[in-house]
This record gives structure tokens, sequence and C-alpha cells, in this order.
């Protein structure tokens, strides 16, 4: 079976920002599993516009292209999701909203007060719409591993229930990419 290709999607661009360490720590996890192919892809490396934006320069134009296009090698998904004010970073919300995720299973790695699990909430909500397959387990790093990770240089490996939620979130990333990558095929072969 042809491997599953996981894109990690930092959802942070603020300087000094934490997303960086959630997103070496699922990725190097992914990478160590057969079934998965994984690449990080960073938002600092997606300057875009906001949505339909008039004023949008060419280049910022051309990267929304480009992301785009970019989305379309994967099978499934992993965002970091910082939590801003209870809601997802409006960097990755627009992203999300200039990209294309229908028929695909997406995951998510939350951290924050309570793990950022009110910004997963919502996106998961936003993920129905788009109609990409949310997978049950969020990885959800609460303000004592991330200040552990911060202040006293631990690894959010160190942390066992950490590890578990990512094993089970990857779990189901593995058949929701299966399953849907089949049912593509399927339907793209009929057409
Ligand atoms: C504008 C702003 C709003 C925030 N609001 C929340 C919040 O509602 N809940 C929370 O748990 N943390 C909140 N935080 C703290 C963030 O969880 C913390 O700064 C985290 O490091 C942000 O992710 P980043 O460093 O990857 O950008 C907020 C931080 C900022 C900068």
């Amino acid at each position: 079976m042809s491997k599953i290709k996981i894109a990690v999607i930092v959802g942070s661009t603020r300087i000094g920002r934490f997303a960086d360490h959630p997103a070496k720590w699922i990725a190097d996890i992914a990478r160590k599993r057969p079934e998965f192919e994984v690449e990080v892809l960073d938002l600092l490396d997606y300057p875009m516009p906001f949505f339909g934006e008039a004023r949008a320069s060419e280049a910022e134009s051309e990267t929304a292209e480009r992301w785009k296009k970019k989305l379309r090698e994967f099978d499934g998904f992993i965002f970091t999701v910082a939590e801003y004010n209870h809601g997802p970073t409006a960097v990755l919300k627009n992203a999300i909203d200039l990209g294309d995720f229908i028929q695909k299973p997406v995951g998510f790695v939350g951290y924050g007060g309570v793990g950022g699990a009110r910004a997963v909430e919502q996106l998961r909500l936003v993920f129905v719409e788009m109609s990409a397959a949310s997978v049950k387990t969020g990885v959800h790093i609460s303000f004592p591993e991330y200040l552990s990770v911060v202040k006293e240089g631990k690894s959010l490996g160190d942390y066992a229930h950490l590890n578990e939620a990512v094993k089970n979130m990857l779990d189901q990333l593995s058949w929701w990419g299966n399953a849907l990558k089949a049912a593509r095929a399927v339907v793209t072969a009929a057409a």
C-alpha cells in the first residue's frame, strides 16, 4: 500500500512562538511510522493575503495559489493549534479558508491554558463545513507541560498521556487516511 502523505501545519507565525515545539515533536513521531510520509508546512513560508482581499499584492496572491496547490499533495493534515482569545490564530484560520481539505482527515495538537481545547473545538466545526474528516482524538498540551518545556527544557515526549494521545490520533489518521484515499481514487476513476 502506498504511503499516506501527511502535512504538519505550523499554525502560529508569532515571533518567539511555542508552535515549533509541538510541530517538531509530532512530525518526528509520525515519521517513525512506516505508513506515513511527513512534511512540515510553516505558515511563515506562506505569507498570504486575507481571503479575497482586493489590495493583495501579486506576490501574496501567487503564494495563496502555491499554498492551495501544495495542499493537494497530501492525504491528511495535522495542525498545531495555539489558542488566541479562545479561538485559533487568525493566520491559521485564513490559511484554512484559502485551502482545500475536502474528503481528507485532519488532526490537532493544541496548547494553552486548557490545551488549546477551545480553539481546537472551533476548528472541528470549521472542518465539517469544509468536508474534511476531523479525527476523534486531539492532543492537548496544557499549561504545566507547556511551561515545563519553555522554562525547564523538558520535552513533550516526557509525558506519557501526550504520547498516548499522539498514538491514538495517528492511528485514526492512518485509518481515515487510507479509507478516504481509496474512496477518492474510486470517485476519480469513475469520473
Ligand atoms: C493574543 C493572545 C491571546 C491569547 N489567548 C489565549 C487564550 O484564550 N487561551 C489560552 O490558553 N492562551 C492564550 N494565549 C496564550 C497562548 O496560549 C500562548 O501565548 C502560546 O504560546 C501561543 O502560541 P504561539 O506561541 O505558538 O503563538 C494568548 C496569547 C496571545 C498572544
